[in-house]
């Protein structure tokens, strides 16, 4: 057995402004899991994290709505902890940028950086806003792009042409927070050196465990070269104010990071055993591990084991950067209701359906992951359901009902248990290197093999066949000790089932050297089942609830932005859709659908049933033997009333609609659309 190792991981912190959603998910989701993982190994594993509260974003947020930053970022602690708490999250600690503790550690890394000569001060100019008496960050400034000329850019890019600049570049900048022109002025801002720690970087990258991606992303900034970096800002700012001046503030993503040792010191002050000084002194033999996502890569391997190292503190063994999520194959899209809270799918969903997707889907690498709501429901539904889940409910009724709940005191195929235990060493590994992908598609596998065993024992023939009862005992025994396997490897993914599983194995799940001893003679308690399956109710559920939670406002910022924006589709995807002109030969209202009418098609070649939400618009008796045109190759849809094969095309716009597509005459039912 590997000696206890002493492992610290930490999510990024999320901003207090706003609530969390499946995007941020991914990240908590993946970090939860390997420090579960970590502990059911029997090693030392905390998981530590913070809100971040800090930033002239959130001071804005908080005068908008009248109430002082402290009110807005105590709020969202309590939402955000809500939202960890029902989706699982077993961090240790969850502190506060905007603590005692963080302010003391922020000043003493600040005296240890200027003390080593690592702090410089020079004069800058930047866009002052003169009606709020403030200077302005490039995002609240907006202006022209100086070089595709697209109106109300932000002053770092342009999302129109992906150009970068200065937010002196932009033509007209205004004040996205006064909306006056600003005007340029003069203000000392303290640097950090980070070309210093050129060399330290460079070896740092070499020995910590860094993706290769993020490595070569890495050596093209030092082939840039690594220029200061400002970690100031002027009042009016929330943060900690810069020891010695009055009106100078520590940068929020200065103070951001330090929140991790902030976080545990606050931990370390709860649990006096633990010395905060051992596991951040350079030589320490705790391993410190950040799960940041791509975007981000910049402040957690570059500024920050710079800044560690500059102060005289352990610097992290990795960083773990992950991809976006992306919903139904595309960027969360608010209009299309795909935007997703974490509290609009708790209200639906249970969190372990979730956790699983994500680890079926992520690999250690930094690709995009989907959440495609269709494989969502099918995986969930046929791997932890049907496999899993049925595992334990086809066994668990006979060692009740013809032994009174007690396991049989062997296994009959003992080989075929230790083969089982073999793979641990692989699905560990698997876990271990994030290869979330990997470890479910082998425990599934297995799952597979549990299920053919007892299909082809048939304990439920055995159960009824006169001397057979006690054979049908040992092979649901084998059974539900597989079960036991299984749910042990996955407790870190479906820790609530797993919990469930526990009490009904009336044996808690809990460390993975604890498989060693199969259960024999144990007393097992009734089976309830441990997880429903996912309905297509729920998900629409989801999407309506997401959709329907934007301001009108925001439905059509969401519009106008996605329709003027997201040319993604390539002209060999648009070949994919094929489309036909359709007659429709009936039409009826659905009983119980406030939008929808029922459409029978007839393609040429076949007909189709189609749900179209034009109800709005037509009398279903207007629409029969009507051309329209039609999405012939969707895949079908189960909907709430029956199978959608495909969709109609109709156009809406804010004066009204919907109003079908009709060729124009001559077309036949069947006729390709190009
Ligand atoms: O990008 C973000 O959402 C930041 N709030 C992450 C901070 S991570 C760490 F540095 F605190
Ligand atoms: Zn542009």
């Amino acid at each position: 057995m590997s000696s206890r190792r002493k492992i610290l991981a930490t999510s990024a912190l999320p901003y207090a402004n706003g609530p969390i959603h499946l995007g941020h998910m991914l990240e908590y989701i993946q970090t939860d899991i390997w420090v579960r993982f970590q502990r059911a190994q029997g090693h030392q594993a905390y998981f530590i994290w913070a809100d971040d509260t800090h930033g002239t974003p959130i001071m804005l947020h908080a005068q908008k709505r009248g109430i002082r930053p402290e009110q807005l970022i105590a709020e969202m602690d309590a939402e955000h902890q809500r939202d960890f708490q029902d989706f699982g999250l077993s961090y240790d600690n969850f502190g506060s940028t905007h603590s005692a503790s963080n302010q003391h550690m922020v000043e003493l890394i600040w005296s240890r950086l200027d003390a080593g000569g690592y702090i410089e001060k020079r004069t800058i100019e930047q866009f002052f806003d003169t009606d709020r008496n403030m200077f302005l960050p490039d995002r609240f400034i907006k202006g022209t792009c100086p070089k595709c000329k697209t109106p109300d850019q932000y002053g770092d890019s342009c999302e129109n042409c992906g150009a970068t600049y200065s937010p002196t570049d932009l033509i007209g900048p205004q004040s996205a927070v006064s909306g006056t022109a600003p005007v340029l002025k003069d203000s000392e801002h303290y640097f950090f050196k980070l070309g210093e720690f050129t060399e330290m970087l460079q070896e740092w990258i070499n020995t910590a465990g860094l993706q290769h991606e993020v490595r070569n992303k890495l050596q093209e900034w030092f082939a840039d070269g690594l220029q200061s970096w400002d970690i100031s800002r002027d009042a009016p700012y929330f943060g900690f104010v810069i020891p010695g001046t009055t009106d100078k503030y520590f940068y929020v993503w200065l103070d951001a990071p330090v929140g991790y040792m902030a976080s545990f010191a606050d931990f370390c002050a709860r649990n006096p055993e633990l010395d905060f000084e051992s596991w951040w002194q350079p030589d320490s033999d705790a391993e410190l591990y950040h799960f940041i996502g791509k975007d981000i890569v910049y402040f957690h391997a570059l500024f920050w084991p710079a800044i560690l190292r500059g102060a005289n503190f352990r610097t992290p063994n990795a960083v773990f950067a992950h991809g976006f999520l992306t919903v139904n194959g595309a960027k969360m899209s608010k209009s299309r209701g795909t935007f997703i809270m974490a509290r609009t799918y708790l209200d639906h969903l249970h969190p372990d359906y979730l956790r699983y997707y994500f680890a079926a889907r992520l690999g250690s690498g930094l690709g995009d992951i989907d959440l495609n709501l269709d494989d969502f429901l099918q995986r969930v539904n046929s791997d932890l359901v049907g496999k899993l889940v049925n595992i334990a409910s086809r066994c668990a009724g006979f060692i009740h009902k013809l032994n009174n709940g007690k396991l049989s005191p062997e296994l009959p195929e003992k080989k075929m248990y230790q083969s089982f235990l073999q793979q641990q060493p692989a699905i560990a590994e698997a876990f271990e290197q994030r290869n979330f992908q990997f470890a479910m598609r082998q425990i599934m596998s297995l799952a597979d093999q549990a299920n053919q065993y007892l299909a082809e024992r048939e304990p439920w023939k055995l159960a009824k066949q006169e001397g057979q009862q006690s054979t049908a005992i040992a092979v649901c025994t084998q059974g539900i000790n597989l079960f036991r396997v299984l749910i042990t490897w996955l407790a870190p993914v479906i820790p609530a089932t797993a919990a469930s599983a526990g009490t009904f194995l009336n044996c808690p799940i809990a460390t993975w050297g604890d498989l060693q001893q199969p259960l024999l003679e144990h007393q097992i308690e009734p089976f309830h089942p441990l997880l429903k399956r996912i309905e297509n109710a729920q998900l629409e559920a989801v999407l309506k609830a997401s959709a329907e939670s934007l301001s009108t406002e925001q439905q059509s910022a969401a519009k106008h932005s996605e329709s003027s924006a997201e040319q993604v589709i390539s002209i060999d995807d648009f070949k994919k859709i094929e489309l036909r002109v359709a007659r429709i030969i009936a039409a009826s209202h659905v009983e119980g659908a406030d939008k929808l009418l029922q459409l029978t098609l007839d393609i040429g070649d076949q007909q189709r049933n189609v749900f179209a939400g034009i109800k709005s618009s037509y009398d279903p008796g207007q629409l029969v033997d009507r051309l329209t045109v039609m999405v012939a190759n969707l895949q079908p849809h189960k909907m709430r009333f029956g199978l959608s094969e495909g969709m109609v095309l109709a156009a809406a716009g804010p004066q009204g609609g919907p109003y079908l597509l009709s060729p124009d005459s001559g077309a036949q039912p069947g006729d390709r659309v190009t």
